[in-house]
């Protein structure tokens, strides 16, 4: 049977061309597909250098202007990973130790060519095991620095939660005794002024507090599911007015984005902060983007993956073009108090409240900057499962596309209202929604819309003072027509006892004053049940 070819790539380091002829014609002979370069002297192998892609460097022991020992330092100087066999006429023993000891993966005699294919055979094997070897000793180093972040996190985090708490009661006792001085005092006075102050600096120490609970996750997050795209272009406005006016702002948000769990509050606290950093590292102009996109978890993820059962993330890309950050500071810029503001300009605390809110969030960041270019960092929120998302109550969902996807219908609605503005209102919001909208500004005229279109309409939802015919007395007249009439009943005043009978037998009550997201959610789940 016909061996399979091995396909090699090599780069020969060598001027006598005899050799090469000899050790192709042996490399072949032992079954491998050769590819090759060959690089005659220091030039040419500095050359062949600039876009290296081999297998394996077979160089001579010493050429007229290169050693093979220093070609082995210089792919070690440009961290040009590849195995070096060394190949020599003459040698002694010490020869090949010195060789293999400065790096070689094997030293070959030229009159032991004989054997060579299996010789560099077994350096390839070598050399994959201790590459493996390599790869899996720098991942252990990028667990074991993660392990160390957070848990020099969590521990900070305790302490400065610890203190933030107790301080947190003296400041309240601090600023109620000056409030209560200042009572006693009359206003403009010296003493009166002073107490002021007192008080303005206790709010800032308030402030400072605050960041730290928040820093110490002392702060419960408040989980709904969100759209984050639309939290972006919710808080650009006010990220804006933050930012100077020569700064410009530009937002990439994909189509669709999948939808996240997230604390709305805080995590606009992470845009903010990031906002704030990318401001001061600008120093008045330049560009500040935002970019959404969703990710599958990928190999390189997985080290960093919080929660194996997470397959998906959403990715919030923060870029600024400001001064960018140096090599050596880069891993401290998370720590609690790093800063290199000014005193009195920054706390340090910034980065160490996003941390603490995006791991709080089951999620992790990445960073790359470049000094003098600028600075991009990465958040990564898992998506909530189809599943996990089908499960939630719309009201849990805070607005935009993704709480259209959930309330949105076709079905037929009666809307009854005699206030003009509010049947406007609930006409246009539904349309919007996809659902057919039927009009009624009493309760007769309903009566008669509601026996026209008795097939049609799936919901009425109906004010309950209205002239003519009250919202309790329409319903009990379309119960009659229809047994089965789906019923919303929208009042402002609190129900009389009495008429718990009636509404017990309704599908639902909403109360005034409502929001959107409130009455488009109940809708949705009045019609579902
Ligand atoms: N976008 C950025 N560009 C350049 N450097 C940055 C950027 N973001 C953070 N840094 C560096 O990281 C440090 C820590 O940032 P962090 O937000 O934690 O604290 P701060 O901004 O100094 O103070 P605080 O946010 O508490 O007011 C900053 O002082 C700055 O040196
Ligand atoms: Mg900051």
């Amino acid at each position: 049977m016909q061996e399979t070819l091995k396909k090699i790539n090599v780069l020969f380091v060598e001027d006598n061309p005899d050799d090469v002829e000899l050790e192709l014609y042996e490399l072949r002979k032992g079954s491998f597909d050769v590819s090759q370069q060959v690089a005659r002297n220091r030039d040419e192998f500095l050359a062949a250098l600039e876009n290296l892609d081999v297998d394996i460097v077979i160089a001579d022991y010493s050429l007229p202007d290169l050693t093979g020992i220093e070609a082995i330092h210089i792919l070690r100087e440009r961290n040009i990973a590849v195995p070096v066999i060394l190949i020599t006429g003459m040698g002694n023993e010490q020869v090949a130790v010195d060789s293999l000891r400065e790096g070689a993966i094997d030293y070959i005699l030229k009159k032991n060519i004989a054997g060579f294919a299996a010789r560099v055979d077994r350096a390839l094997d070598i050399w994959a095991d201790r590459q493996t070897i390599v790869t899996m000793e720098a991942e252990k180093e990028k667990l074991q620095q993660q392990l160390f972040q957070s848990q020099k996190m969590e521990s900070v985090g305790r302490l400065a939660g610890g203190i933030a708490h107790d301080f947190n009661n003296l400041l309240t006792g601090i600023m109620g005794y000056a409030s209560l001085s200042l009572k006693a005092i009359p206003e403009g006075t010296q003493v009166s002024k002073n107490i002021h102050t007192i008080i303005e600096v206790s709010k800032r120490a308030s402030h400072l507090v605050k960041q730290l609970l928040l820093f110490s996750r002392k702060i419960p997050l408040e989980f709904k599911i969100v759209d984050v795209n639309n939290l972006i272009r919710e808080n650009v406005g006010f990220i804006s007015r933050m930012v100077e006016e020569t700064v410009e702002i530009k937002l990439d948000l994909q189509d669709d984005l999948p939808m996240v769990k997230s604390d709305v509050g805080q995590f606009t606290q992470v845009l903010m902060n990031f906002a704030v950093n990318a401001r001061d590292a600008m120093e008045g102009s330049g560009t500040l983007e935002f970019k959404t996109e969703a990710v599958p978890v990928s190999d390189e993820m997985i080290s960093k993956n919080p929660s194996p059962d997470v397959k998906e993330y959403v990715v919030i890309t923060v870029t600024d073009t400001g001064c960018g950050i140096d090599e050596e500071n880069l891993p401290k810029i998370f720590d609690p108090f790093y800063s290199t503001k000014e005193v009195g300009k920054g706390t340090g605390l910034g980065l160490s409240i996003v941390y603490s809110i995006v791991t709080g969030h089951g999620g992790w960041i990445d960073v790359e900057s470049t000094k003098g270019k600028g600075t991009s960092f990465k958040v990564y929120i898992p998506v909530i499962s189809e599943e996990a998302l089908a499960g939630t109550s719309p009201e849990s969902v805070v607005s935009g596309e993704g709480l259209r996807r959930l309330v949105s219908g076709k079905e037929t609605i009666l809307i009854v209202e005699d206030e003009e503005v509010l049947r406007s209102f609930s006409s246009q919001m539904l349309t919007d929604l996809g659902y057919n909208v039927l009009l009624a500004s009493d309760g007769e005229e309903a009566l008669v819309i509601f026996q026209e279109n008795l097939e049609m309409i799936d919901l009425v939802v109906s004010d309950m003072i209205m002239p003519k015919k009250s919202g309790i007395e329409l319903f009990n007249d379309l119960k009659k027509i229809k047994p089965a009439v789906k019923f919303i009943l929208v009042t402002g005043y609190c129900l009389e006892e009495a008429e718990g009978h009636i509404l017990r037998n309704m599908e639902a009550i909403l109360m005034k004053p409502y929001t959107t997201e409130k009455i488009a959610a109940l809708i949705r789940r009045t019609l579902d049940t």
